[in-house]
């Protein structure tokens, strides 16, 4: 493994150990209004995760416009690993994390519109693992897909977040 990618491992263990270590001394203190405080941190982490994953599409329809190997395809890619690494990637971490508390505290996990959010948060994250994997063809200039099928895709974690936000807010079922 390359050197900088075993800082980007050890990075993200720590700060996994050190999340897990918060939230379980939460647990265990238990402070008045922690279910409130805890869902306002998921919201938060909800809007970073969203903000970069229409935000990162946005940067490959551009990216598609620069000649391989030219300055601009080379500030592209930087502003595309540090989005992803720096943003969308413990953003994610930590709204599963504190979602799944949240589900598991409030009982919400045998609701109907809980099941329902879950699916489509799964596939949520399975757009951001393509989204990792382009980042990486990118990176290594073997992007072979067009400006239109980044303008597509755009849209669809913008749908999957209108989706899972009518569910948690008016929980239909
Ligand atoms: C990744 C898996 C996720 C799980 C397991 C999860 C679970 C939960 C749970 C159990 C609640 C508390 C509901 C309540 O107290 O009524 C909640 C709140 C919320 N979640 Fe998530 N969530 C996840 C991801 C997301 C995503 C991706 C979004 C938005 C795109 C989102 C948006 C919200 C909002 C806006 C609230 C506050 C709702 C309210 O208080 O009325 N969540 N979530």
């Amino acid at each position: 493994m390359r050197a900088e990618a075993r800082t980007r491992v050890i990075r993200a263990v720590v700060a996994l150990a050190v999340l897990g270590a918060l939230v379980a001394s939460l647990y265990v203190w238990r402070p008045s209004g922690l279910y409130l405080w805890l869902k306002a941190v998921h919201v938060i982490a909800v809007i970073s995760w969203m903000a970069g994953m229409l935000y990162l599409p946005r940067l490959f329809v551009y990216h598609c416009a620069a000649e391989p190997g030219s300055p601009q395809s080379e500030t592209f890619k930087v502003m595309e690993r540090r989005l992803l690494t720096v943003i969308i990637n413990p953003a994610m971490t930590v709204t599963w994390a504190l979602g799944l508390w949240l589900a598991y505290d409030g009982g919400h996990y045998t609701s109907g519109w809980m099941l329902a959010k879950f699916l489509l948060a799964l596939a949520l994250s399975a757009m951001h693992g393509m989204f990792s994997g382009w980042v990486r063809d990118f990176a290594s200039d073997r992007n072979r897909r067009s400006e239109r099928f980044y303008r597509l895709i755009n849209e669809i974690p913008a749908l999957l977040m209108v989706g899972i936000v009518i569910l948690v807010i008016v929980k239909p079922f």
